[in-house]
């Protein structure tokens, strides 16, 4: 056994860490080092702790600049030195259904991974039963190629969809597309991209209305009677689709993040009018792209930042969505490898790739009962050498770097909540927030460690979470419901 040296208090304090994993080698089991990081890793995950008094400051910081994008007349503008980082979009908006809508409706999910057709039936303002839908994932290809081609697709899509569930022949159906990307809202109707994220490079794309390229692609491929099309942001069909009449905060933890709230019309300096309230998008993923986060990033964060498809942009989004957390553990595992503190100082021709280590193995293995198993499994199959305190490491990078996400996450919940609270001159409030996303919905203790630091930073404000299943695509049929009592409304 390597503990007749473990035995003597005096040697066992004395020994490298280093030295120590090689011991442990020869034993047969995993051994749990979890509760005391040794020195040298902590020195490099130390960065990454961010205290409550960092969140504080940080929830300060934001709020400051969801305030200069309420007051900001450029969204749209693609320079970056008059574009505000959190742009606070207007969704164009201003209710939730109010129990009159009825009617069958489509719906199309447009994520970071995968397209999803809908159809949903619509009851006196409630999703009657559970839609029908069809998923296919966005081959990575594609996403490189042109608009038209995308586009293609997506109606090709729908085409199945519809052939698949006998509603080729019906009468003209209105369609809600929820496309989860950065978009100047001209009105429920036209939605013109800003800039693509998570990966997107699809040319002819930005700056054109979205809605009006699925209605060429939809003509192009013809034979199918949709009318009118109503486009929505994921993170507002994921409000939309929390039946709690104090859901008033729409939120997505998936391979992007986002927020969205109800914030008084007059303080919504971007349009016209006073009265009620309006949907506002915060886009927060981009907050800290104006420098403003600068303090709190790691070099693995500026790393990450300067090799991905967007410097500079979406820089919180980059510290917590799911498009980004593999390669987080991923850059400080080599790190780790760097220093000898992990697989016998070899890095096998797996791990040098980025992106071999995604973003589902966090998830893995933080798992409370097989965590260490599956990290051993995972990492053997990576083809690194393994002994027997490297899983238990491991776990240890991962539940950093998704604690960090988490917790920044909480602090831009309270920000938001607590702004609603000022906003309507309360001591305290009660608020439900509609929520989705893989990141919060599969991690398996991602939504403990959110709502614990949410508890510590916001006493005020009593924040229930609800997760909504499928959420863009109900919310997406709702909105377009509601579009369609308010045009009838109209005339
Ligand atoms: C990205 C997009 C945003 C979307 C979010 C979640 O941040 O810019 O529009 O809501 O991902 O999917």
């Amino acid at each position: 056994m390597a503990n007749n040296v473990s035995n003597t208090e005096t040697n066992e304090d004395s020994i490298p860490f280093s030295e120590k994993s090689k011991q442990s080698n020869t034993m047969a089991n995993l051994v749990d080092i979890t509760s005391e990081t040794p020195a040298e890793v902590e020195e490099i995950l130390k960065p990454f702790r961010l205290s409550n008094e960092n969140l504080k400051e940080i929830s300060k910081r934001l709020l400051k600049a969801m305030e200069e994008g309420l007051r900001n007349k450029t969204v749209g503008s693609d320079h970056p030195s008059i574009r505000p980082s959190v742009k606070m979009l207007s969704s164009h908006l201003k209710e939730r259904p109010n129990g009159t809508e009825n009617g069958g409706f489509l719906a199309l999910d447009m994520g970071g991974t995968k397209l999803r057709a809908y159809y949903v039936e619509v009851m006196n303002g409630k999703i009657k039963l559970e839609p029908k839908s069809k998923e296919s994932p966005i081959p990575q290809e594609l996403k490189n190629e042109s608009g038209t081609q995308l586009f293609d697709y997506i109606v090709d899509h729908l085409n199945e969809f519809l052939k698949g569930h006998n509603l080729k022949g019906h009468p003209k159906l209105p369609l809600g597309f929820s496309f989860s990307f950065p978009c100047d809202h001209k009105s429920l109707y036209k939605y013109f991209l800003t800039k693509w994220t998570k990966g997107f490079k699809c040319s002819g794309v930005e700056r054109k209305d979205v809605a009006k390229l699925l209605r060429e692609a939809i003509g192009r491929k013809g034979g199918l009677n949709i009318h009118p099309i109503v486009m929505v942001n994921d993170v507002v069909a994921t409000m939309m689709s929390c039946e709690d009449e104090n859901c008033q905060i729409g939120m997505i933890i998936g391979t992007g993040t986002n927020a969205c709230y109800m914030e008084e019309m007059k303080n919504v300096g971007t349009e016209d009018g006073e009265e009620g309230q309006l949907c506002i998008n915060t886009e927060w993923g981009g907050f800290g792209d104006d420098g403003s986060l600068k303090d709190f990033l790691t070099e693995f964060d500026k790393n990450l930042d300067n090799e991905s498809d967007n410097p500079g942009e979406h820089i919180v989004e980059k510290m917590i969505s799911g498009k980004y957390l593999g390669e987080i553990v991923w850059r400080v595992l080599l790190e780790l490898k760097e220093k000898k503190l992990l697989f016998e100082g070899s890095v096998s021709d797996n791990l040098r790739k980025k992106d071999t280590f995604e973003t589902r193995f966090i998830s893995e293995i933080e798992d409370e009962k097989n965590g260490l198993e599956n990290a051993k499994k995972i990492l053997s199959d990576l083809g690194l050498k393994v002994n027997s305190t490297d899983p238990s490491l491991v776990k240890m990078v991962c539940d950093t770097i998704s604690s960090r996400s988490a917790r920044l996450c909480a602090a831009a919940l309270v920000t938001i909540a607590n702004r609603i609270r000022t906003n309507r001159g309360l001591p305290d409030l009660k608020i439900t927030v509609g929520m989705d996303g893989t990141v919060y919905k599969k991690h398996p203790n991602f939504s403990e460690k959110l709502k614990e630091a949410l508890r510590t930073l916001s006493p005020e404000c009593d924040i229930n979470i609800k997760v909504v299943d499928d959420a863009s695509g109900k919310g997406a049929a709702l909105v377009a419901a509601v579009a369609q009592r308010l045009c009838g409304q109209q005339g």
